[in-house]
């Protein structure tokens, strides 16, 4: 995949992007999509609005031919296509290698690339899969097609609602937006898979039918394996100290609402979290969230790139176009040093070919999607990740500093709905030097269960003491690797404590 049409594969509009690649006389133009019917609507839109003049649309399929009756072979589809004069859009349908010869169909295609190249002709090839030979790659440009928006989503609804006339809506406008902002995400089958579901042996459509919609949509998304809603279970109140990083997110708690993207404000991109191991990294990106009343979804970059969800740079893509139509929402990648640990520069790999696209969405995206990415060993990172401009900040999270331990304790006992009153917490920061953020959750948690084995006592000051003083902290066996992080950090991001 060259890069133009990596970098393009993030543009949200199909019917916009179908236009620019025409109007750039792209010849072929392969469409990766099991959604036949809303290729052929929107080629069609494009070629009857999309310029001055309009463009004569046909269709392919290998059992109707042009539709009229007559078989047609690809070939001679593609023939009487290349000698065709007026400008137009070819599609086929089920776009295969085995449609002809397949020495035959690269040879037209080839000539069709020569000829329509100066003429305003485009062939789209449509398929379910990706499958460009590296031989043909220079001809053919792949462009993804975008899942619907909620534009779409209120045809599909309307349509599914015309065809179950018993069932009375009573949803007022803002619950039926929230409808069809629920279904975003789906594929146009998907959806109307989901509103059909929502309708059965029902005589009113109201809004207890949102919660099937939330509920399909969380099991498909879960299906395709590759985001996964997280539910949120922290808010920034869960967090002890990194009072800076806090700070910048309470900041920008608004910046996704309605009235700041009418403001023209900028949307944040995102946020690199990086340090110590137990600190607190992913707690804060659930914590962002919570504080921005954002739906989170984690991607596993190394299901990406393990292939079991396809072929890695298809894989990215859909996830990336899934978020996109799920926006405003935050993409939380866990951990990216793992995925580009194979990652050199000049590489001609997968894993580069990936990245690349990711900094180029990164920086280019103009779609609500805030990005928070942790990473534990940042030396692996390649330098251009880091450069201005691809995240808002990089954030350092260190073991934290006394007072920052103190207020990881009080999180913790007031989570367990222990009477804070009965301990004194600068005690206990003085006995956990060295500790990160979870071993001091360790040390409340078997606190309790050696309160509990002594006699169900409730959980005291020394109880912890003593656990405490058994414990070696990960910081006092990694010295070395922790002195490096912190070097590595000084110069290159901003402390997440104050
Ligand atoms: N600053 C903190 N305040 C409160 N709890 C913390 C903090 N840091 C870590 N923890 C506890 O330790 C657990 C693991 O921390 P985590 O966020 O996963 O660390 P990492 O930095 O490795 O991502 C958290 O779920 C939380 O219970
Ligand atoms: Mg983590």
């Amino acid at each position: 995949m060259s890069n133009v049409s990596s970098q393009k594969a993030f543009r949200k509009n199909s019917f916009d992007e179908a236009k620019r690649l025409i109007a750039s006389k792209y010849p072929i133009v392969w469409i990766e999509s099991w959604e036949e019917e809303r290729v052929e609507q929107m080629l069609k839109r494009v070629s009857s609005s999309g310029f001055s003049q309009p463009l004569t649309f046909s269709a392919w399929s290998e059992t109707k031919g042009f539709g009229t009756g007559e078989k047609t072979s690809i070939i001679e589809a593609l023939e009487l296509f290349i000698s065709q004069k007026e400008s137009g859009i070819l599609l086929i349908k089920d776009f295969s290698w085995n449609l002809a010869p397949i020495s035959l169909l690269k040879r037209t295609l080839r000539d069709l690339f020569q000829q329509a190249k100066s003429s305003f002709k485009t062939l789209f090839l449509l398929s379910a899969f990706s499958d460009i030979p590296e031989d043909t790659l220079k001809e053919i440009i792949t462009m993804d097609f975008a899942l619907p928006d909620e534009t779409d989503l209120q045809t599909i609804f309307e349509g599914v609602l015309k065809g179950s006339p018993k069932v009375k809506v009573v949803l007022n406008d803002e619950q039926r937006m929230k409808l069809l902002k629920g279904a975003l995400g789906l594929t146009g089958d998907e959806a109307k898979f989901v509103f059909q579901k929502m309708m059965v042996g029902k005589s009113e459509l109201s809004e207890d039918a949102l919660e099937i919609v939330f509920e399909e949509k969380a099991r498909i998304i879960k299906r395709e394996g590759l985001l996964e809603y997280v539910p949120t279970k922290f808010t920034l109140d869960d967090i002890g100290g990194l009072d800076n990083l806090k700070d910048w997110l309470k900041n920008r708690s608004d910046f996704f609402s309605k009235e700041a993207q009418a403001a023209g404000l900028k949307i944040p991109k995102g946020v690199l979290m990086t340090g110590v191991s137990g600190c607190g990294k992913s707690l804060s990106t659930q914590a962002i969230a919570a504080a921005w009343g954002l739906p989170l979804y984690r991607l596993d970059m190394n299901r990406v790139y393990g292939g079991a969800m396809g072929a890695p740079e298809e894989a990215f893509r859909k996830a990336i176009s899934q978020i996109e139509a799920v926006a405003p929402a935050i993409l939380w990648l866990e951990e990216i040093e793992k995925g580009v640990a194979g990652y050199e520069q000049g590489d001609k790999g997968v894993t580069a070919r990936i990245f690349s696209s990711f900094l180029t969405w990164l920086q280019e995206h103009s779609s609500p999607v805030f990005v928070a990415a942790t990473a534990n060993e940042i030396n692996k990172l390649p330098p251009e990740l880091l450069r201005k401009g691809r995240f808002d900040e990089i954030f350092f999270v260190d073991l934290p500093s006394e007072a920052e331990r103190g207020n990881i304790f009080k999180v913790h006992i007031a989570k367990r709905n222990l009477d804070a009153t009965k301990y004194v917490f600068t005690d206990l920061a003085k006995a956990t030097n060295n500790f990160n953020g979870a071993e001091i959750e360790q040390v409340v948690v078997s606190g309790l269960v050696l309160a509990f084995q002594d006699g169900k006592r409730e959980l005291s000051q020394d109880d912890m003491f003593k656990v405490a003083g058994r414990m070696v902290p990960l910081a006092t066996t990694m010295s070395e690797q922790i002195k490096e992080i912190k070097r590595w950090a000084d110069t290159r991001a901003v402390k997440a404590s104050r």
